[in-house]
């Protein structure tokens, strides 16, 4: 007889690192005289468990510092890691991200977009369909599962591709303004999600504009001038 044994996950040991650290980040834009940096030596780090804000003004480069967190760019100088271990060593599945440009795959239905990382991932998960239509319920679209995103409106595709972002339980999370198009019940619905998967054990960096986020946060911080402050 075979005795099948589930490995419970390792619990978080608190001599870790923070679950993200970023060490001096600075990106530049353009050459000779149109070269300006955008980024001007950022240093950030993230806890398992909390939810981090960071607001600036439109153009201060907040969307350049989600990219270069989650790989999707790379900076010019500076260093991020995952728990200690340099990011291009992690697994894709480590940091999840909802994008300002969302980026879902237009020939899969919203469920299927859910699905994918889940299928795709290093720890696969037996009970997707339970995991997806919990997600997507819990961010009110449950009626919405079997639609293609060009159905949907852009608030309901931002909601769509934050459940896909969730839905593995990512170590960090990164969210780009992720109430911008969400009138009030979809944001306490997108709060309440943030709030759980930080109870959860993620590191949750979200950036924003909208007051309501930055009430829910553990800590704020203001891109200002190219560099993180503290608000
Ligand atoms: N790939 C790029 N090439 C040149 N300039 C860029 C690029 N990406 C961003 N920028 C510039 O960097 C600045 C910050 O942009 P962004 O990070 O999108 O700001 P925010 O998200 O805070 O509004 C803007 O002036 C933008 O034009
Ligand atoms: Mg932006």
């Amino acid at each position: 007889m075979t005795i099948e044994r589930v490995q419970p996950e390792a619990p978080p040991s608190p001599e870790r690192s923070p679950a993200l650290v970023a060490r001096g980040l600075r990106r530049r834009f353009g050459r000779g005289t149109t070269e300006t940096e955008i980024l001007r030596g950022v240093d950030l780090h993230a806890e398992a468990g909390e939810i981090v804000t960071i607001t600036g003004r439109s153009g201060s480069g907040k969307t350049t510092l989600l990219a270069v967190l989650s790989g999707f760019d790379t900076p010019d100088e500076g260093s991020v890691t995952f728990h200690g271990v340099p990011a291009e060593a992690v697994p894709w599945s480590v940091c999840a991200v909802l994008p300002q440009a969302l980026g879902l795959a237009e020939e899969l239905t919203c469920a299927e977009n859910v699905a994918l990382p889940l299928r795709l991932g290093p720890r696969p998960t037996r009970a997707v369909d339970v995991v997806v239509s919990t997600v997507l319920a819990e961010l009110g679209l449950a009626a919405l599962a079997d639609r293609y995103p060009a159905e949907l409106s852009f608030g309901q595709q931002q909601r769509v591709a934050l459940a896909r972002a969730v839905a593995p339980r990512p170590t960090v999370l990164l969210v780009d303004e992720p109430t911008a198009h969400l009138d009030a019940d979809s944001t306490e619905a997108v709060l309440a999600v943030l709030r759980r998967v930080a109870d959860e054990g993620t590191a949750v960096v979200a950036v924003t504009h909208d007051p309501a986020v930055r009430e829910v946060a553990d800590r704020r911080l203001e891109l200002d001038g190219g560099v993180l402050l503290p608000v």
